[in-house]
């Protein structure tokens, strides 16, 4: 199911569909290739590596099966801080074909924190490195990474890179936030531009690229910039990526096309939940309408598929797209 390696040429860096809980599954990923072609990489959501011995959960198991992800090179990502179940999973995730496999130690959550897990991990850099040295070791494939530059300052990155620096990593994602910041604030392009500069392996960038004038503000500052993940940028546009390969904007009707593939399929999937599997995609598409605060009203209160298509046939009916459809914090 995946591809060879993507070179990144004259046509501009590498792109990736960021890992989103709830909203980058393989059925979102999927349909968005079909309708808009693929990105160059994909990243599962979050897994929980099984105890060793056992195999992925259900949700899990669906997520990485290899039917679910034909074609599109996907590298599956694992939340632990336990490394034999790293390497557990990562020996499963081999045998299916992956070739590659993502720490995740960006996730702010304040539950997955507290378990020193995700971002939580930044807090015990000796820890992280022990784990780092170990994982690398015994994997049967690469292990990437993806990070905060912090917990709470970004001062706290100088140390994390240094530690980074000492492992064979098959790639560091940096998205240049620190975990209290979640999502807020402006992701520090300085950190990025120093890991790029001293790090021994690949370094992609990661946040708040939601236009083409983002991606080339990016590429002014950093032009060797050879890999960017894109992730509400997609969810609001999800023309983006091929709009960053200089293609045409979205349309009103290929988003809609977009939309009832993917709420079909979520319902067939899911049956009545797919509204509310759908409702957290509109946070984000509500945003590339010229009109976003009528279009969250639209689906505010919606609860049953049939009031459900109801609004989200008046959106597509009456709705415009904004003049530059795109993400916009609120
Ligand atoms: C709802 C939601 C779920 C996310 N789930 C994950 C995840 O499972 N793994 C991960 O590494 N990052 C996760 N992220 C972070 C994104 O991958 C990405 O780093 C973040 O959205 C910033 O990139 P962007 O500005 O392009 O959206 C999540 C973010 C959001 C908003």
């Amino acid at each position: 199911m995946q591809k060879t390696e993507v070179e990144s040429g004259s046509r501009g860096p590498l792109l990736s569909l960021a890992p989103m809980e709830g909203l980058t599954g393989h059925t979102f990923r999927r349909i968005h290739a079909a309708c808009f072609g693929p990105l160059d990489r994909y990243y599962t959501p979050f897994l929980t590596p099984p105890r060793v011995g056992s195999s992925f959960g259900k949700r899990d198991c669906g997520e990485v099966d290899p039917d679910n992800n034909a074609g599109l090179d996907v590298v599956p990502q694992l939340l632990t801080r336990n490394a034999d179940e790293f390497v557990w999973a990562a020996e499963l995730l081999a045998k299916m074909g992956y070739r590659e496999v993502n720490l995740n130690i960006g996730c702010p959550s304040g539950t997955v924190v507290a378990k020193g897990k995700g971002a939580g991990f930044l807090r015990s850099v000796d820890e992280l490195d022990a784990f780092l040295g170990e994982i690398c070791r015994r994997s049967p494939i690469p292990v990437s990474v993806k990070t905060r530059i912090g917990i709470a300052e970004d001062a706290e990155y100088d140390e994390i890179l240094a530690m980074f620096r000492r492992h064979p990593l098959a790639e560091l994602i940096v998205h240049p936030r620190v975990q209290k910041d979640r999502y807020r604030g402006i992701p520090r392009w300085k950190p990025y531009g120093e890991t790029l500069r001293t790090a021994p392996f690949p370094v992609a960038y990661n946040g708040d690229i939601f236009t083409c004038g983002d991606m080339d503000a990016l590429l002014a500052a950093y032009p060797e910039t050879r890999h960017v993940m894109l992730g509400r940028g997609i969810l609001a546009n999800p023309a983006l990526a091929r709009m960053l390969g200089g293609g045409p904007a979205l349309t009103l009707a290929e988003l809609e096309g977009f939309h009832d593939k993917l709420f079909c399929t979520y319902e067939a999937e899911m049956g009545g939940n797919a509204v509310f599997r759908m409702k957290e995609w509109w946070f984000y598409a509500k945003c590339s309408f010229a009109d976003p605060l009528s279009v969250h009203r639209a689906v505010r209160k919606v609860r049953t598929v049939k009031d459900y298509r109801a609004a989200t046939e008046t959106i597509f009916r009456n709705g415009k797209l904004a003049d530059a459809p795109g993400f916009r914090a609120t």
